[in-house]
């Protein structure tokens, strides 16, 4: 789909979307339109429960008196109400409307709306909503029928300051294209994507500036992973750790943020097996991993004025001779060791390693993990908050308020001595489950924690969110990619030069 920005104009073919405030109050071009079509518009509200209350659609198929294909209704609602969030809300559903009739060619007029936003910025947030709502993993589908592929090969958003609108747009297309490189990586099955593959996907960053190292399994155990390398010793794919870095401000002295990611680029439970329904899911066990990289590639691509490093701890968890056993002590780099009862709980195990190397070698002004740590923040939260815990407050405030911002929830949880104590070991400095279910995704952080060292740190527990089974406005079911555009905002609000 073709994307493109212009001056007011009403074109003579394809479907043509104009806004409508609430009360049904046209705005000036719908009411263009109305008189063209000797007054279609308006009986076509009046036939229905359209009103122009925000997020309703309403299709006029082929109006009298018009060479159109369709003219669409965009419920806008209060002219001051009007948000960012909503224009790309807006946009995406226009996409999946227009895919589902089957238009190939579609013009949105946006009017200047008293009280309402900046034009050139509204024409780019639902230029935005759509392409986000556009992307699709197809790769190997390859008998899919012609019927049920998209139909909209050409969107045009109309408005005056369209080359703002323009030059808007192509900065949040570079998060798109961060996002969907995200999206590509969750959704490739584990036999395409796995440690020595995804690595060298982060690899190809390379092309857009960033800096990526490849750590082997040698390199892991020299500096003394007995943690990570635990994990990933039953698979027969070897593990990676990749170090990205992006100096977007090389003049500034302070220290780089860092981001790391859980890499389990699939999770059997090793020997302690889950169960054969659903395991299916256990390819986006890389999801955390998938969100640093996408996020290091929007960032890069629109060379974010910040110094990021990203890094990626990558494993394949399986069962098998050579698998770790419940009851194993391993020894993490920190020095500390690890009683692993439980080799499903191993999320927690690959990020021991990486998050102590993270502070140790770089000194981050602090740390943000992303994981589909636990099974349990699921049941606390459902699909419609990632949890979020944190050893500092303004870090988890700023989190929680970008989150709002761009519409990916986070919710605080708590952390406390009193849940620490439930892993300590008697065997070991730690172990990696507590007694019981209770509290899961908490112990699971209190773990976390004890690998972070004092630099201020955020931990994201993204298994309830990583994953859609269902559509939402610029989110198709499937990979999301919750967390790029969350931190790409929050780097861009708080960090950048
Ligand atoms: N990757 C899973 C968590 C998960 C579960 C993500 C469901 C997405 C959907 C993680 O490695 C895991 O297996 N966690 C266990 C921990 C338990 C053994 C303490 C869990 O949540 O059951
Ligand atoms: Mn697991
Ligand atoms: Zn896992």
């Amino acid at each position: 789909m073709k994307i493109t920005f212009g001056e007011p104009a009403l074109p003579k073919t394809g479907a043509v979307v104009v806004g409508v405030l609430e009360d049904g109050k046209l705005t000036p071009t719908a009411a263009e339109l109305d008189r063209r079509s000797g007054g279609a518009l308006r009986r076509a509200i009046a036939a229905g429960r359209f009103s122009g209350k925000k997020d309703e659609l309403l299709a006029i198929l082929a109006p009298a008196n018009l060479t159109l294909s369709s003219v669409v209704l965009a419920g806008l609602g209060k002219p001051s109400a009007i948000t960012v969030a909503q224009l790309q809300s807006l946009g995406g559903r226009l996409l999946a409307h227009l895919n589902g009739v089957g238009e190939k060619d579609a013009t949105v007029l946006i009017d200047k709306i008293e009280g309402g936003i900046n034009l050139g910025e509204a024409a780019a947030n639902l230029a935005y909503g759509a392409k986000l709502r556009s992307y699709r993993f197809d790769r190997y589908r390859t008998k899919e029928k012609p019927e049920s592929k998209p139909t909209l090969t050409r969107l045009a958003v109309l408005s005056a300051n369209s080359n703002e609108a323009k030059r808007d747009f192509q900065k949040l297309e570079k998060i798109a294209d961060g996002v969907f490189f995200t999206r590509d990586l969750v959704s490739e099955p584990a036999n395409i994507i796995y440690p020595e593959t995804l690595a060298a996907r982060a690899k190809g960053l390379e092309a857009f500036g960033v800096g990526v190292e490849i750590l082997d399994e040698k390199k892991m155990k020299k500096l003394g992973m007995g943690s990570l390398l635990g994990v990933g010793q039953g698979s027969v794919r070897p593990s990676r750790l990749v170090v990205m870095q992006w100096k977007g401000n090389p003049k500034a002295k302070d220290a780089p943020l860092a981001i790391v990611g859980k890499g389990v680029t699939f999770d059997t439970g090793g020997i302690s097996i889950k169960p054969a329904a659903g395991m299916e899911d256990m390819k986006w066990d890389m999801a955390g991993a998938g969100v640093v990289i996408g996020l290091m590639k929007a960032l890069a691509g629109r060379k974010a004025k910040v110094n990021v490093v990203g890094l990626v701890g990558l494993v394949e968890n399986m069962p098998s001779g050579t698998a770790q056993r419940p009851g194993d002590i391993v020894t993490s780099m920190s020095g500390q060791t690890i009683e692993v009862l439980n080799t499903d709980a191993e999320g927690r195990l690959v990020l021991a390693d990486v998050l102590w190397y993270c502070q140790d070698r770089f000194k981050p002004r602090f740390m943000i993990d992303l994981a589909t740590l636990t099974g349990a923040i699921i049941i606390a939260l459902g699909h419609e908050h990632a949890g979020l815990f944190s050893n500092n407050d303004e870090l988890a405030e700023r989190l929680v308020a970008a989150g709002k911002s761009i519409g990916e929830l986070l919710w605080r949880m708590p952390l406390a001595d009193a849940y620490d104590r439930q892993i300590d070991s008697d065997a070991a400095d730690v172990r990696n489950i507590s007694g019981g279910r209770d509290g899961g995704s908490i112990t699971a952080a209190q773990f976390l924690q004890r690998f972070v060292n004092k630099t201020p740190w955020a931990h994201l527990d993204i298994a309830g969110t990583a994953w859609s089974k269902k559509d939402a406005p610029t989110v198709p079911k499937g990979a999301t990619a919750f967390g790029v555009r969350l931190l790409d905002r929050f780097i861009a609000e708080h960090y950048e030069a």
